[in-house]
């Protein structure tokens, strides 16, 4: 049976789907650091052997410890998850919401965990026309609305990505200020928030360690390109970190992804340089897809949402499908809650990579035997 082609960077599925080779993909549709693993990984894996016949440290104390350096947090603070999708999981699970709140778009795990614990879905529309910007005023009216339905402060929970996926916007950090001084109970995704210059500005992690409503979460996989090895952690005050360990499998976290994730840390010049890539590429690339004609929107990390017009005569899906049997993947965004059917993204790769998704592009979108 084909695999719901759904979350980006299922070669597999491509595969079956569009009839190639996994490896000969130019792959788009997840939004890696195409840098790939810093040097550290494949020495981490030279040596990995010799600790395999041991259990991994179930308390992760040595990554805890350095991303507490890092991050200028406590150790006891933070919390090492497999991948942060099983942050997500946990933290719906310890809250058991009444409602969970989440914009429309956003990454679809946050409403499907929220589901899976049987609290229903209250969505916060975002709007094209101001580039899918979370406003404090469709804050103000769900609130209004919780009130009026008998919700009280603390029993929703607004689960909110900033960076967002797929929009790429960054929530401003007032906006969440103002939620958790109403008493609400705010998780807040950053999975991306590495690959954004100014981060400081805008990351609420340190905020977490002192506010038992608000815990932020973050991954490792893409800014490191390992998500094979599923590795995330949350920030929290103590209490909130301890009753999501308490939910956890026990020693969820292998110690080969410890070893990668404590050394991955080090690498401050990967760090820059994947930085000082983004900074030049993603605006070339976004020049380059306005001038093909698709309306593109803003925003910092390494992913671009963008949409096609109406004149094209093309639907998210048909572009997918066209550019994938010609070997290059890109998402289809339109099943995101919030979105039509003629948005997509892409990631943002390397020059030569994009001239290649470009010239793809171009034909498919010239390609006169369309309907
Ligand atoms: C916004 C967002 N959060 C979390 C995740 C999950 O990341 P991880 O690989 O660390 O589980 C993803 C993966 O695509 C994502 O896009």
């Amino acid at each position: 049976m084909l695999e719901r082609y759904g979350h980006g960077g299922d070669l597999r599925t491509a595969q079956e789907l569009f009839g190639l080779p996994a490896d000969q993909f130019h792959d788009f549709s997840a939004n890696m650091n195409p840098y790939g693993p810093p040097a550290c990984v494949a020495e981490v894996l030279r040596t990995y052997t010799d600790s395999i016949d041991r259990y991994p440290d179930p308390s992760v104390r040595e990554l805890r410890r350095k991303l507490g350096i890092h991050h200028d947090l406590d150790p006891s603070c933070v919390l090492v998850g497999n991948g942060a999708a099983e942050l997500i999981d946990l933290a719906v699970r310890v809250y058991r919401p009444e409602v969970t709140a989440v914009t429309g778009p956003s990454f679809v795990e946050y409403a499907d965990a929220a589901r899976k614990c049987g609290s229903p879905i209250h969505v916060l529309p975002l709007y094209p026309e101001n580039d899918f910007r979370l406003t404090a005023d469709t804050i103000r009216r769900a609130l209004l609305d919780f009130r009026r339905r008998g919700i009280q402060p603390g029993q929703a929970l607004w689960f909110l990505g900033s960076p967002n996926n797929p929009t790429g916007q960054l929530v401003e950090p007032a906006i969440i200020r103002e939620l958790l001084l109403e008493g609400e109970r705010v998780i807040v995704d950053e999975a991306f928030m590495d690959f954004v210059p100014d981060a400081a500005n805008y990351s609420l992690l340190r905020e977490a360690e002192v506010n038992e409503r608000l815990t932020v979460i973050r991954s490792m996989t893409k800014f490191y390109a390992i998500p094979g090895i599923r590795l995330g952690y949350a920030a929290g005050s103590p209490q909130t970190i301890a009753e999501l360990g308490r939910l956890q499998v026990p020693w969820s976290v292998n110690s080969l992804s410890q070893q990668i994730g404590s050394a991955v840390l080090d690498e401050k010049q990967y760090a820059e340089n994947t930085l000082t890539w983004l900074k030049q590429e993603r605006p070339w690339l976004e020049s380059q897809l306005s001038a093909l004609g698709l309306r593109v929107y803003p925003g910092e990390v390494n992913y671009i949402l963008f949409s096609i017009p109406a004149e094209f005569n093309l639907t998210s899906k048909e572009l997918q499908h066209e550019m994938g049997v010609r070997g290059v993947l890109i998402r289809d965004a339109s099943g995101f809650d919030g979105l039509d059917e003629t948005f997509c993204r892409i990631a943002v790769r390397f020059r030569e990579e994009h001239l290649r998704l470009l010239d793809v592009m171009k034909n498919v979108l010239a390609d006169p035997s369309r309907p």
